[in-house]
């Protein structure tokens, strides 16, 4: 294994699904939470809905993680606005009002309400500093291009796009895209050539093998499990000029284990116990 000197100065805490070990994932709560924490960027699943609305659910169905059933590219938003996302009990719900009253906020109108990337994207653009997005484009068989189409017109609405690149918060890119799909990044590419853009792996894949970098990305983002069976992957690839984000990064012995590697960015579900860790809390 290749122990980079001062390996986590710098590393970019990311929430995945927001906050999502505290609050339900993909609502509002769990990026407001991941926000209030100090994240530097939230993680953001989108599909397309049957009537071409862009929604933050991670998997193909509703049913995980709503009220409701069904797919999401089969029904419209009128449909999937009906059920319930926050999955919460009640006792969750009062300690998500307690905790706005004593932070003196609004308390959300609805707590399992349906988060759009509009939504989002409202929030996002209005919180002050800005959160970077990283946003992974899932792929619905009725819908393929659609998707990085209706997604880099919704950045430009809110103003997230500067020609051909994102805005910069801090210094950095105030978006990326990052997909499993190579011919989804490319699109986006195509529509945004300035865009960072994040080749996600799951699995060994011929790029790893052959010890390169998918092309033209700014960045690979493999899975823990993934970089603990080839640990050189992440200085091969940062030697390569690529960034490299790992996922999902939860146990402790993994977030020790990835730090340790001077990796770029951490997916995780619990970016509170992160911050703590890298004396950000
Ligand atoms: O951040 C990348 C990670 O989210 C990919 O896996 O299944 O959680 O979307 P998944
Ligand atoms: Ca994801």
């Amino acid at each position: 294994m290749t122990v980079h000197g001062s390996p986590w100065s710098g590393v970019e805490v990311v929430a995945h699904r927001g906050a999502s070990a505290d609050e339900p994932e993909h609502t509002l709560a769990a990026y407001r939470h991941a926000v209030r924490l100090g994240a530097d960027a939230v993680e953001c699943d989108v599909r397309l809905t049957r009537d071409g609305v862009l929604v933050c659910v991670h998997d193909r169905r509703v049913d995980r993680t709503s009220t409701g059933r069904g797919v999401i590219s089969a029904l419209d938003l009128a449909d999937l606005e009906r059920f319930d996302y926050g999955r919460a009990t009640a006792s969750r719900r009062a300690r998500l009002r307690r905790r706005a009253r004593a932070a003196n906020q609004e308390p959300l109108d609805r707590p399992g309400r349906l988060l759009t990337l509009e939504r989002l994207l409202d929030y996002v653009t209005s919180t002050p500093g800005g959160v970077r997005l990283a946003i992974e484009t899932k792929h619905p068989t009725r819908h393929s291009v659609q998707v990085e189409a209706e997604l880099v017109v919704t950045l430009r609405r809110f103003g997230l796009l500067d020609g051909d690149r994102p805005v910069e918060w801090a210094g950095r890119p105030a978006v990326r895209v990052m997909s499993f799909s190579p011919g989804a990044l490319r699109r986006v590419r195509a529509l945004v050539p300035g865009m960072p853009t994040v080749q996600l792996m799951g699995q060994l894949t011929p790029w790893m093998r052959t010890a390169g970098l998918p092309p033209a990305n700014t960045a690979v983002g493999p899975s823990v499990a993934l970089i603990r069976r080839d640990p050189s992957y992440v200085r091969v690839a940062q030697q390569a000029g690529a960034e490299v984000h790992v996922w999902t990064v939860n146990r402790p012995q993994d977030v020790e284990f990835v730090l340790s590697l001077g990796v770029d960015a951490v997916i995780t579900d619990h970016p509170g116990t992160l911050l703590a860790r890298l004396g950000r809390g």
